[in-house]
């Protein structure tokens, strides 16, 4: 008896190595840029951003993208706001981030590569570039950064449809098997208990 309920354990152990590595994973270069954009809006009188984790994970896909490009390469950096990045796998990432090119129309994609992702040079590159542009905008609330080698990805959003980077309708079906997944852990701890 004693042997099945470590089995029962293994898992919930599991789920909670997982939750927290995902939940957790931020590195302190985007925590840094993060807290520098916000200060430099609060400086402007401007909203914080708050974190959007579709945002966040398209910055990650494209942050990934870029990674094995040379930071002399300048291509897809110099993002009007609006336009996407060139990539042609750009529709696979925005589905893999339960996007739908209708709700990130609106937002902004700021892709940055600075050797080894100093912070101060990394903040300026963004408040004292183009992209100041996009960080005066009172239009933008939310904000997502992944980062990946020397380049890190800015996605700013909204809070209209256009632009606010909500999960696509479609993944309903994966979210809904997320729910019984979950239920079936608590259903496990509570045989645990028994
Ligand atoms: C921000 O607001 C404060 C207080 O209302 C004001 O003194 C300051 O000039 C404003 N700064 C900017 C950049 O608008
Ligand atoms: C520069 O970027 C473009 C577009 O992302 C890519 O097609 C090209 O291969 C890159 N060049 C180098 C030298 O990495
Ligand atoms: C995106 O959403 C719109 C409206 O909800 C829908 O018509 C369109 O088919 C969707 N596109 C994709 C690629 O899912
Ligand atoms: C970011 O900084 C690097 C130098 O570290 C510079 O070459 C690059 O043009 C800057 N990018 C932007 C968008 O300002
Ligand atoms: C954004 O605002 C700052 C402070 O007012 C200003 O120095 C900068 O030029 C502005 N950027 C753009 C692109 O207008």
């Amino acid at each position: 008896m004693a042997f099945s309920k470590i089995h029962l354990l293994f898992p919930l152990f599991l789920s909670i190595l997982l939750i927290s590595s995902t939940v957790f994973c931020d590195t302190d270069e985007e925590d840094d840029l993060l807290k520098g954009i916000n200060a430099y809006r609060a400086s402007l009188n401007l909203t914080t951003l708050t974190k959007n984790e579709n945002a966040e994970c398209l910055a990650d896909e494209l942050a990934d993208e870029f990674k094995n490009q040379p930071c002399t390469n300048s291509t897809g950096a110099n993002t009007v706001p609006g336009t996407e990045p060139q990539f042609a796998n750009y529709p696979n990432l925005l589905a893999k981030c339960h996007l739908n090119v209708s709700v990130t129309r609106d937002g902004a994609v700021m892709p940055a590569c600075v050797p080894n992702l100093v912070p101060s040079i990394v903040l300026t590159n963004f408040t004292q570039s183009q992209y100041s542009d996009n960080l005066n905008e009172t239009k933008y609330t939310g904000i997502g950064i992944g980062s990946d080698g020397d380049w890190i990805v800015v996605v700013l959003t909204t809070s209209t449809a256009e632009g606010n980077y909500a999960t696509a309708t479609t993944s309903a079906a994966s979210s809904v098997s997320g729910i019984i997944y979950h239920l079936l852990f608590l259903v496990m701890i509570a045989l645990y208990f028994l």
